[in-house]
């Protein structure tokens, strides 16, 4: 191995810094065939990533610069701080292939433990790509560098990471099923009505499980602020909800959104039904409505792309009867912080 680490340069990522997040983009397309099969990495996605976090997350982005390649930037870091909690995210961190195993990806998660630290979180997670049994081939050496850095396998069930191939399979062949006596069906777009922007918030945080008979004093609405994400990185989204007629209430919906760089590629997101309304197969309902929605505002949508812990054996069973098929597994690890001593 030659270590190349007392040549790094590290600095924070700023999203109105040109020159470096025109370097940073070029990394991660250079790195783009790290994981086959997935979309391409969409410039106004990426770029507006750096400026609209996620919901209430506060991002630090770093990239690292070697002097011997001309000062350019040769690895890079994510780190996602949910607010509250004790863990910080790393969503990203990457190492130029041509520059591997020299240290780098090392150098990297030294620095995200101690921006960890520095924000008074005690862990680090990670998501691993990692091959399914019978699956296609994964590159092993991502878990190789989690288990070097220490990190363990997380107890938390990984996700499958599933894909759906429209040219090999219609799952809209025999139309939409028919809606169930009660319910109704309502779409929308990007930007939430406001007459569910509170319902689509718990539905969203609490996954269905939250009591509809008690008011919600919803301060902030999730809604408002993944949206505000997502406009910001150019995605646009497709929603299908159900109400329950009698109540007038949102009792469930599904999103999917694309970004405007991949026009082929689309992200099938959260779907939720709230507990007191399953059983009538709306899942599988508002998944197919909303594919329909999709495709006839974005007919060059071919692939669409979901993920599901791997225990939510009900939903891993309606993706398959749409014709998702499983690839990879998500894996999730974490690492210690420490005190810093
Ligand atoms: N196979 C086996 N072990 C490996 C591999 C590999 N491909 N890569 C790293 N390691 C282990 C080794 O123990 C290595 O020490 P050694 O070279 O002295 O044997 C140690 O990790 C440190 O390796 P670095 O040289 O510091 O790592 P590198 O600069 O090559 O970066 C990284 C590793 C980040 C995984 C790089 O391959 C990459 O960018 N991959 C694509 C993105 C990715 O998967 N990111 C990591 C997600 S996991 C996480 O964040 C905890």
């Amino acid at each position: 191995m030659n270590d190349i680490t007392h040549d790094l340069r590290f600095s924070p990522l700023a999203a109105d810094d040109e020159t470096t997040v025109g370097q940073w983009l070029r990394l991660l397309a250079d790195t783009a065939g790290d994981v086959p099969e997935a979309a391409p990495p969409c410039t106004a996605d990426m770029t507006g990533s750096l400026r609209f976090p996620p919901p209430a997350t506060k991002l630090e982005d770093w990239v690292v610069r070697h002097d011997g390649h001309g000062g350019r930037v040769v690895g890079a870091l994510r780190l996602a701080l949910p607010d509250g909690a004790d863990v910080a995210r790393l969503d990203q961190l990457l190492v130029h292939p041509e520059l591997r195993r020299r240290g780098i990806g090392r150098a990297l998660y030294g620095r995200a433990v101690d921006i960890a630290a520095g924000h008074g979180r005690a862990a680090l997670s990670a998501t691993v790509v990692e091959a399914l049994p019978g699956g296609p081939a994964r590159d092993p050496g991502p878990a190789a560098f989690a288990a070097a850095m220490g990190a363990e396998r997380s107890a938390v069930p990984a996700g499958v990471h599933q894909w759906l191939d429209l040219d090999a399979h219609d799952p809209l062949a025999d139309g939409v099923p028919v809606v169930p006596e009660g319910y109704s069906l309502v779409t929308w777009g990007t930007i939430t009505p406001d007459e569910y922007a509170v319902r689509v918030s718990v539905l969203e945080q609490s996954l269905g499980d939250e009591n509809f008979d008690e008011d919600q004093e919803v301060e902030t609405s999730y809604a408002r602020e993944f949206e505000t994400m997502r406009v910001g990185r150019g995605r646009r989204a497709y929603h299908t909800g159900v109400v329950h007629e009698a109540s007038g209430r949102l009792a469930g919906y599904t999103s999917v959104s694309k970004t405007t760089g991949n026009p082929s590629y689309a992200l099938q997101g959260m779907t939720v039904v709230h507990r007191a309304h399953r059983g009538h197969r709306l899942g599988r309902l508002l998944k197919l409505a909303n594919l329909e929605y999709v495709v006839r505002h974005e007919p060059g949508v071919r692939l669409v792309e979901t993920a599901n812990a791997e225990d939510n054996t009900a939903m891993i069973a309606v993706n398959a009867s749409l014709g998702y098929v499983p690839y990879d597994r998500w894996v999730f690890w974490t690492g210690a912080v420490g005190s810093g001593d």
